[in-house]
């Protein structure tokens, strides 16, 4: 086990709310499943995200979400919501995958946290260099600091098996090409998402069910602080490094007070203390099933992570209360 359990700050009800506010946002998007309009889908979990987050008994401050003040208007960092009470950072990304629910595709989802205040990194809008494992490695076996395939090997060696039993997720871009060949050299086999490296990197906390032991490549930095939150609670390792490859990002990246633009952010630097997550399935995946919608009732799929104790629930749910799904969601 890689992570230290952390004193419980935050709630163990407040997960319950943070479930609703994950699922109705995954309604709202899953609704629009299919419809090739990935702006539409990722407005319309946004706006149900700001409305139901507002409706929390907390005082919230987003730290990661949507974007810059001045660049969008819901959920941009530092916008404070709630109904006021215990002040906490969050992060929020309302549909994580929107390219994969405009194309009904596998693996998009909803995925929001709440953390103990000042706890969560703050990030520009920019890549973070990932690199993920699952609990029960020695900690430090992979670093970002060593190359991909002396990570690959590390971590064989560590597993007890030969490279060549090792799956890693990458995501499927152009500038990946060296590093999934870096890979392949080793022996080990590559797996490739399209979209979605927050489940991507929880799917490394369950090897024997997803098959993947390690996750490595560049996606946004946004996520990188949620995927480090879910591990944060389940377990395993990560780091982090920012790509601040132009002076607007480092200028940005200034003024959250990143001095080091080259640091490798350990698991327990992107989240400080205790976090639940909250993560609802639009489409059908690995990790989730996609909403359900009948004619009497809509079924959601999620799974809620709590840091200090490390339980992870998972809540089927059948709505027909159909008030709560507003029609503009
Ligand atoms: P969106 O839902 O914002 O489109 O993000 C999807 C995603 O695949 C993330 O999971 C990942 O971190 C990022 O995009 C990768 O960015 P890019 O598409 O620029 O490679």
């Amino acid at each position: 086990m890689s992570v230290a359990r952390m004193p419980q700050v935050l709630d163990r009800r407040l997960a319950l709310d943070l479930a609703q506010v994950s699922e109705r946002c995954a309604v709202a998007a899953a609704r629009l499943r299919g419809r090739g309009d990935e702006e539409a889908a990722d407005l319309a979990a946004m706006r149900t995200c700001h409305r139901e987050v507002n409706d929390i008994p907390l005082s919230g401050t987003i730290v990661i979400g949507e974007g810059v003040e001045g660049e969008c208007d819901l959920l941009f960092a530092g916008e404070t919501l709630g109904r006021g009470g215990m002040e906490v950072d969050l992060a929020v990304d309302a549909l994580e995958g929107s390219t994969l629910c405009a194309k009904n595709m596998e693996g998009s989802i909803t995925v929001i946290a709440l953390a103990e205040r000042g706890s969560l990194l703050k990030v520009p809008v920019a890549y973070m260099e990932k690199l993920a494992i699952g609990p029960g490695y020695p900690d430090g076996i992979v670093s970002l600091s060593q190359s991909p395939q002396d990570n690959v090997r590390a971590l064989a060696e560590a597993k007890g098996v030969p490279p060549s039993d090792i799956t890693a997720l990458i995501l499927d871009r152009p500038r990946h090409a060296p590093l999934i060949e870096a890979v392949r050299k080793t022996g080990a086999a590559v797996k490739l998402i399209t979209d979605g490296d927050v489940a991507g990197i929880i799917h490394t906390t369950n090897p024997q069910e997803s098959g993947v032991d390690i996750y490595l490549g560049l996606g946004g930095a946004a996520e990188g602080v949620l995927a480090a939150a879910a591990l944060r609670c389940i377990g395993g390792q990560m780091q982090g490094r920012l790509v601040l490859d132009t002076e607007k990002k480092r200028e940005q990246a200034k003024t959250l007070g990143i001095r080091d633009f080259s640091k490798i952010y350990a698991l327990e630097e992107m989240v400080r203390g205790d976090c639940l997550v909250a993560a609802t399935g639009v489409t059908d995946g690995a990790l989730l099933k996609g909403v359900r919608f009948g004619r009497e009732v809509i079924e959601t799929d999620t799974i809620v992570l709590r840091a200090a104790t490390g339980t992870v629930r998972r809540i089927a749910t059948e709505h027909r209360d159909f008030r709560k799904f507003r029609l503009e969601d």
